[in-house]
């Protein structure tokens, strides 16, 4: 029997394949740029900047948020998405500045050539505390987990198990609302790749689809809230939340990441 999903999940083309690959590096080495910014008393919308100016005048890209409009949301004000603290995700660069200890994800799109890499860290200001540190490392395990599920044949069931299981497993949640996404020449294609789920079911992974795996991970409870700016979501409970975000190639024995970059940091040690 057909599964529901592929009919519409694209395989890419060597051709868009070399192009995914030059976009996803791009979006890396953003983040590698911006890296030795993130320090108390620098405000998101100066990383924005950094950021933005990098992107346009530097690489040639198109920083993809700016003005992006999904179904039902106004248009997206700034380049990068800056989300501090309790800010599971979408937070707007704004004139607030970093206070030593803050965490925050600062999430890139870029457009090369018509194609999208899409990656997010998380990064500290200062030294953060053994809990929002803890917090951060679990959810790089989590999308790495994610990761290492990923190979034809393959269910993106798998991957939400592996995600979920070792956030729970670290007393985690894992947030419902919002999930990976197929990638290419659009933004945010099919499949949607949840990050909780169980083995076995969903889509079968096949060679050259390209998507995303991108936890957002609480440190208490999965309810998140949207602010009034259309946009910012927060933790219901104002618990930290971290996200890491790769986008990645289905090979045809397994997994390649492309949004690699020397500044990414490497895959954890995994102790079981
Ligand atoms: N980069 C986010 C993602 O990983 C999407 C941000 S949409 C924006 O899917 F408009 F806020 F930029
Ligand atoms: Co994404
Ligand atoms: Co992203």
């Amino acid at each position: 029997m057909y599964s529901r999903h592929s009919m519409s999940v694209a395989i890419k083309t060597p051709e868009e394949i070399e192009k995914m690959r030059v976009a996803g590096k791009l979006a890396a080495e953003v983040l590698d740029f911006v890296a030795p910014c993130v320090r108390p008393g620098v405000t998101t919308a100066e990383l924005d900047y950094l950021c933005h100016d990098y992107m346009v005048n530097v690489q040639k890209t198109t920083p993809a948020p700016l003005n992006y409009a999904p179904p039902g949301y106004q248009p997206f004000p700034k380049s990068t998405c800056t989300s501090v603290n309790h800010v599971v995700c979408h937070g707007v660069p704004g004139d607030k500045k970093l206070k030593p200890g803050d965490i925050v994800n600062i999430d890139i799109t870029v457009i090369k050539d018509g194609y999208h890499g899409d990656t997010s860290r998380m990064f500290y200001a200062g030294q953060p505390s053994i809990q929002a540190r803890r917090l951060c490392e679990v959810t790089f395990e989590c999308m790495w987990r994610g990761v290492l599920a990923v190979k034809p044949g393959a269910h993106l069931g798998d991957i939400g198990h592996a995600i979920q299981c070792w956030a729970e497993e670290h007393g985690c949640s894992v947030v419902r609302e919002f999930c990976g996404h197929g990638i290419g020449q659009r933004f945010h294609e099919e499949p949607q790749v949840l990050h909780y789920g169980k083995p076995g079911t969903g889509l079968v992974l096949r060679p050259g689809m390209t998507f995303t795996i991108e936890p957002m991970i609480n440190a208490g409870k999965p309810d998140v809230r949207q602010l009034a700016d259309g946009w910012t979501v927060v933790t219901k409970d104002h618990s930290l939340s971290a996200q890491w975000e790769h986008t990645v190639l289905v090979t045809g024995t397994g997994c390649e990441v492309l949004t690699v970059s020397s500044g990414a940091p490497p895959m954890p040690q995994f102790r079981d």
